[in-house]
């Protein structure tokens, strides 16, 4: 008997990273899992991954987030092969980082907006009717956010309109029966590990900031933090952000 069992989860940028953390963390605890991400590779080692843990029910499409008609007919095909959609993850991230504000061009701004806020919005209202009445909305934050570093201009405004868009949906959905929260993690996934080897010393400067300098394991710490908010003991949480972060970031 999982916490989860019955439940469906449908988490975007699941074929690696966080996002696949969190689908094995909730396959574990009986949700059937949608893997939504481009990368229909990397999506299907995540079926088999859980598929692996033996019962777990999981399925992939092959989505760009940053398309609101791509989003609207993988939550159409995902509620026809699984029933509905009781837990939401926002994961997947795009950004262009490395360029000072001054030289950024449209389109490179637009990328982390497209993935960020308005794909987890255009998700969202997507999945609202089947969320209604026992609906979890889990959307990733960065700790970036607060100070913000040079070149990442783009995405730290990103983010933070995430959490201005996590906080208005709980503020609305409460009375829905919708609860919306806020993960934010520090793990060296393969895009973050690539980050920061283009930056030397970086690694060493973050874990000197960290209260406990490690990285998360994206599935027993940030893909646990995200089973307990999308389970029963997290039905009176809503509009929070938690950082799985080492204490990187205290978001108050
Ligand atoms: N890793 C960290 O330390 C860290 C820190 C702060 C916040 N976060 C946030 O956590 C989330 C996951 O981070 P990660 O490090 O696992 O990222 P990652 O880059 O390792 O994985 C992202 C996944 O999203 C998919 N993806 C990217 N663009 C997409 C698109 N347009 N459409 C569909 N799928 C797309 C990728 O294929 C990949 O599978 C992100 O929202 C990120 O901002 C991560």
């Amino acid at each position: 008997m999982g916490i989860l069992d019955g439940k469906v989860a449908l988490i975007t940028g699941a074929g690696q990273g966080v996002g696949r953390g969190i689908a094995m963390a909730m396959a574990r605890e009986g949700a059937g899992i949608a893997v939504v991400d481009r990368n229909g590779e990397t999506a299907a080692e995540t079926v088999t991954l859980i598929e692996d843990l033996g019962g777990g029910t999981a399925l992939y499409r092959i989505c760009d987030v940053r398309n609101s008609d791509e989003v609207n007919s993988c939550v159409a095909s995902v509620v026809e092969a699984l029933g509905t959609v009781d837990i939401l993850v926002n994961n997947a991230v795009d950004a262009t980082v490395g360029i000072a504000l001054q030289d950024i061009d449209d389109e490179q701004f637009l990328i982390s907006f497209a993935s960020g806020p308005f794909a987890s919005f255009w998700f969202m209202r997507a999945c609202f009717p089947y969320l209604q009445d026992g609906g979890r909305v889990i959307n990733l934050r960065s700790g970036t956010e607060n100070q913000s570093l040079p070149g990442y201009g783009p995405y730290v405004a990103a983010k933070a309109a995430v959490g201005g868009l996590t906080r208005a949906a709980a503020r609305e959905w409460g009375r829905e029966g919708i609860t919306v929260n806020a993960l934010v993690p520090f793990a060296l996934t393969p895009s973050a590990e690539a980050d920061l080897a283009a930056q030397p010393g970086r690694l060493e400067a973050v874990y000197r900031q960290l209260s406990i300098p490690r990285s998360a394991d994206v599935e027993a710490d940030v893909g646990r933090a995200a089973v307990f908010l999308a389970g029963p003991d997290a039905s009176f949480i809503t509009g929070c952000t938690v950082s799985v972060d080492g204490g990187g970031s205290f978001f108050a």
